[in-house]
């Protein structure tokens, strides 16, 4: 312990005002380990290497914000996931192709959102953030059905249209305002979808609308104007239509991956801000040991430039 926490705690116990005036400090979890669930290998390319996997992109975008990664395989009991989410603070659910009311993804996505609801109505803190894939998952567990629609937007990057809640919410409120009118203007977001939800369906279904605020808006090529950004009311949930992990760590030139400072600089505050999230939660790992061995370090990325749009990607 440094001199300056003991001396903190030493006068703790002569003020016990001081309890209240250090609340951050004590109660910040600053090694967290945010999970990702794995998505399962369909494209024929990939299929030589694993039978699950994550693109190393997304590994790398929540390691950039100050955090470690357990990754999470899809076909596990319900009581294998009940212990994780004790040991874990928080959750990301990545882009991919599965069912999502059918497919493992969808059972353990929503074995950890009626968890993450039940912890966090108890103070307990655990985010969840939703890529793309990982947003509709959301929306599908928040509405109970499947509301989405044809939204093509595939391999186009386009400024947010962010409505006036944007500039209050938690997600953005604190971005320098030369960059959120950066992002209002300039091509920094990557989307890469064919189905979305459109701002119509949202606001007409009481439980999305009543669940998450709409942070901004795209339109997609059929003229279809989509929900692109959203942030739950209650809840440190937050969805993305688009892919802010692109930005940073995926290159194929075939793909319009926005790199340019501002598009940096957007994926590095998202990353941070989720990742802080994930400090105000104090689950944690029993034993060191078992930490070590549920991190992403145990497992080597596979080059894939040569047979996919990643970089590299992670096999389970
Ligand atoms: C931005 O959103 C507003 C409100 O939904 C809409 O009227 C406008 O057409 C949108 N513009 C673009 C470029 O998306
Ligand atoms: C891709 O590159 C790796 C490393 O050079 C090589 O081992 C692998 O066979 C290549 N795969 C394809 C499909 O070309």
């Amino acid at each position: 312990m440094s001199d300056s926490l003991l001396l903190a705690a030493f006068a703790c116990l002569l003020f016990t005002s001081c309890i209240t005036a250090m609340p951050a400090r004590m109660n910040t979890n600053d090694r967290p380990v945010i999970g990702i669930l794995t998505q399962i290998v369909t494209d024929e390319e990939m299929k030589p290497y694993g039978e699950t996997y994550i693109p190393s992109a997304y590994v790398k975008y929540i390691e950039s914000g100050g955090s470690r990664v357990m990754p999470i395989r899809v076909t596990c009991t319900t009581e294998y996931y009940e212990d994780i989410f004790q040991k874990i603070n928080g959750l990301l659910l990545i882009g991919g192709a599965a069912d999502l009311k059918t497919s493992d993804f969808a059972r353990v996505a929503k074995i950890f959102f009626n968890l993450a609801l039940k912890a966090n109505d108890a103070g307990d803190v655990f985010p969840i953030w939703g890529t793309c894939f990982g947003m509709q998952q959301l929306s599908v567990l928040v509405a109970g059905e499947n509301l989405l629609s044809k939204t093509t937007a595939e391999n186009e990057a386009l400024p947010l249209n962010f409505t006036a809640e944007a500039y209050l919410s938690r997600l953005f409120k604190d971005f320098p305002a030369d960059l959120m009118k950066a992002i209002a203007q300039e091509p920094l977001t990557g989307n890469f979808h064919r189905y979305g939800l459109t701002i119509k369906t949202f606001q007409e279904n009481e439980k999305l609308n009543n669940f998450f605020t709409i942070l901004s808006t795209n339109i997609a090529d059929n003229g279809a104007h989509f929900v692109s950004t959203i942030e739950a009311k209650n809840y440190p949930f937050y969805g993305v239509q688009w892919h802010p992990e692109v930005n940073r760590f995926m290159w194929d030139s075939r793909k319009n991956f926005p790199h340019s400072f501002h598009a940096v600089k957007l994926s590095t505050l998202l990353a941070e801000f989720f990742v802080n999230e994930g400090r105000r939660s104090l689950h944690h790992f029993e034993h060191p040991e078992e930490e070590a061995k549920a991190l992403i370090y145990n497992y080597t990325p596979v080059y894939a430039a040569n047979f996919s749009a990643y970089q590299q990607v992670y096999f389970f």
